[in-house]
């Protein structure tokens, strides 16, 4: 399995320099194959970030595509104007040199591009990357930590191919991009050959459409979710991770005995009505999407798996702000993207309560928030078990209600806006996305380059 690259920029003092290009180039996704693709130097996906908890990043990206595009740093809690929206995309030949803080807890995040109506296809190309946050307090505790030996990024995305296999970009209207071929870390079916006894695989989900209901065939410990991880690692048999989601699990491996990590299918349709629409979401479609090869008798026995790991706590919501989302069709409250339009402003730093709504009994959406995490509080008219822990991405099953407790980054600028959307990738391209800005309360708010019409 090719391992990308672990990026860790230059380091001097606290400050950390990355340099990213955004290229054309060719790949070799399926064997044999040349496909033409898009990367960040390199010609497919992108290296592995690496960064601290109290650092300064300095990020330089240069657009070397043929099309204006951004880059979006899903997880991370930093100032709008580093964030990446639409509203910053830049033009071929330049480049964007965004700045900000590292100031949360350690974490798998990601990145990819977010240019209007485009990210689809921007992704798809092979715009995307994995972002590995770390901390002290994570580094004290005795989980597998060597990245590439026993600490696996497992970057999930998905293809179609034309007949002379190249990428097909149909975008079929009703299902979107979704890739009928999955690829991990930039190939098809990839084997893994473990040298120890556990592993941690930082599973991201960074298909534009596809749903990963994921299994092992053995039970297997999930130790973080899209933020951080949990206050103790939880034995599943399986995680649904939906478009953009995120999770950290730990593999016990017996000499002898390799592994399958398989999409084996939404169960229950994911909540939808109609076999057949869940058919066309791909939710009851099956892959095996890697093979781990289990070390050999020479591999140490390890000691057990710690019972805890950090503090996890539900936060205070009383008298907390409420706001409500619908989501239908391809709007949210009944509206489409405007980059002109402010949807809502958060003055002051705290938790707020979002009621989240699926109004639609056949048609999954899921639900993202920008520069942000989020615990479920509670979910109405739904099976689904949410994961405990931070999320900055969530499942919500058609005509069911989530309850988040959003704690969202303060990083007040009256002129440029965060996202809130759909990450099903058509859905936000077809407008399933809103704006929200964080200003002072006195601040009047003023999108820069905004225009009325
Ligand atoms: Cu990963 Cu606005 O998204
Ligand atoms: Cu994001
Ligand atoms: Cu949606």
């Amino acid at each position: 399995m090719p391992i990308p690259p672990l990026y860790e920029g230059e380091l001097t003092g606290t400050t950390r320099r990355f340099e990213l290009t955004a290229q054309t180039g060719q790949a070799e996704i399926l064997p044999g194959v040349i496909t033409n693709t898009w990367g960040f130097n390199g010609s497919f996906l992108g290296p592995t970030l690496y960064m601290r908890r109290g650092e300064t990043i300095e990020m330089t990206v240069r657009n070397n595509v043929t099309e204006p595009t951004v880059v979006h740093w899903h997880g991370l809690h930093l100032p709008a104007a580093a964030d990446g929206g639409p509203a910053l995309a830049f033009a071929p030949g330049e480049s964007w040199s965004p700045t900000w803080t590292v100031d949360q807890a350690a974490a798998t995040c990601w990145y990819h591009p977010h240019p209007h109506e485009v990210s689809a296809l921007h992704a798809y190309r092979g715009l995307a990357g994995g972002i590995v946050i770390a901390d002290d307090e994570s580094d004290a505790l005795d989980l597998p930590h060597a990245y590439g030996e026993d600490d696996i990024p497992v970057i999930i995305t998905d293809a179609k191919f034309t007949e002379d296999n190249q990428l097909d970009e149909t975008i079929d209207t009703t299902y979107g991009l979704l890739g009928t071929t999955p690829v991990i870390n930039g190939i098809t079916k990839p084997r893994f050959t473990a040298t120890t006894r556990r592993i941690r695989l930082r599973l991201v989900n960074g298909a534009t459409m596809r749903f990963h209901h994921l299994t092992l065939g053995v039970p297997f410990r999930v130790i973080a979710t899209d933020q951080g991880l949990l206050d103790a690692p939880a034995e599943v048999d399986a995680i649904l991770l939906s478009p953009g989601e995120r999770a950290e699990i730990l593999v016990e491996l017996e000499p002898g005995k390799d592994l399958t990590l398989r999409s084996d299918g939404v169960p229950d349709n994911g909540g939808l009505e109609k076999g057949e629409t869940a058919n066309g979401f791909g939710l009851k479609d099956t892959f095996d999407l890697l093979t781990i090869v289990a070390p050999d008798e020479s591999a140490p026995e390890l000691g057990a798996v710690p019972g805890q790991l950090v503090s996890v706590e539900k936060p205070d919501a009383t008298g907390a702000t409420e706001r409500e989302f619908r989501l239908n069709g391809f709007q949210i409250n009944e509206q489409s993207m405007d980059m002109n339009r402010v949807d809502f402003v958060i003055d002051r730093p705290g938790i707020e309560v979002w009621r989240v709504t699926n109004e639609n009994s056949d048609w999954p959406h899921n639900f993202h928030v920008h520069n942000a995490r989020f615990m479920v509080d509670n979910a109405d008219g739904s099976e689904m078990e949410f994961t405990a822990g931070w999320h900055d991405t969530v499942y919500v099953p058609p005509l069911s209600t989530l309850i988040l407790l959003v704690d969202i980054g303060y990083y007040p600028d009256p002129m440029l806006a965060y996202m809130f959307h759909c990450h099903m990738l058509f859905h936000e391209d077809e407008g399933m996305m809103g704006q929200f800005v964080v200003a002072e309360p006195d601040q009047e708010v003023q999108l820069a380059g905004a225009h009325h019409h």
